[in-house]
């Protein structure tokens, strides 16, 4: 799974938003939070399953805060805890296969999104597996629990802008922003025309 990180994006993101905390949702094998260390000062990973949670403490730089717990309410709670950091996200949080957890929804992406919008300061947003939002994943998935992409598109701030690439969607809080990440990275805008000629 950790080769699907787009470490370019990520990386200009930073550039762009110089202070930011890398916030990662679906910790996994902390492969991905391991990396994020070597590149900020400071990395938050949320997982909730308490299993993986727990085998990959002792593995942990110290500039990593990792927290047990379902990303939808998580999250929203390290937002409110810092109203003026400017964050980049990488959302991974989901269900898929046995050994990983689940909160009340398979996916919890639009909860994310929603604690996102309401967000003070800019944040960039790089969502996994982008498949899923245009083609519900097959049982032993629940289809039902993953949003759609008009879903996602929705909640893009008016302020901001969503694009993709690969396997992968970007939502930037602020236009300006995804001006350039997005030029400088071949991520393509998004907009609802694209949408309704899915
Ligand atoms: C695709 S893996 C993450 C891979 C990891 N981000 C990486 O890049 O290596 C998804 C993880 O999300 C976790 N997960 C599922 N639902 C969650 C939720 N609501 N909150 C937090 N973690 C969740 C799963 O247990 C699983 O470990």
């Amino acid at each position: 799974m950790f080769n699907r990180i787009p470490t370019d994006v990520i990386l200009n993101s930073r550039n762009l938003l110089a202070s930011a905390i890398f916030v990662e949702t679906g910790t996994y094998h902390a492969e991905g939070a391991i990396w994020a260390s070597g590149h900020f000062g400071q990395v938050v990973t949320i997982e909730i399953d308490r299993g993986l949670w727990n085998s990959c403490q002792d593995r942990l730089p110290a500039n990593v805060t990792s927290l047990w717990g379902d990303s939808a309410r998580v999250l929203q709670e390290v937002l409110e805890s810092n109203p003026r950091t400017s964050y980049i996200l990488w959302l991974d949080a989901h269900w898929c296969g046995n050994g990983t957890g689940s909160g009340a929804t398979e996916c919890p992406l639009l909860a994310e999104l929603k604690s996102l919008s309401k967000h003070s300061a800019p944040w960039i947003a790089i969502i996994d597996d982008a498949r899923y939002f245009l083609s519900s994943p097959p049982r032993p998935h629940k289809p039902e629990d993953w949003p759609s992409l008009d879903d996602i598109v929705r909640i893009v701030p008016h302020s901001g802008a969503i694009g993709g690439r690969d396997d992968f969607l970007v939502v930037c809080s602020h236009q300006e922003h995804a001006s350039r990440l997005f030029r400088e990275t071949a991520v393509k805008t998004i907009n609802k025309t694209d949408i309704n000629e899915i």
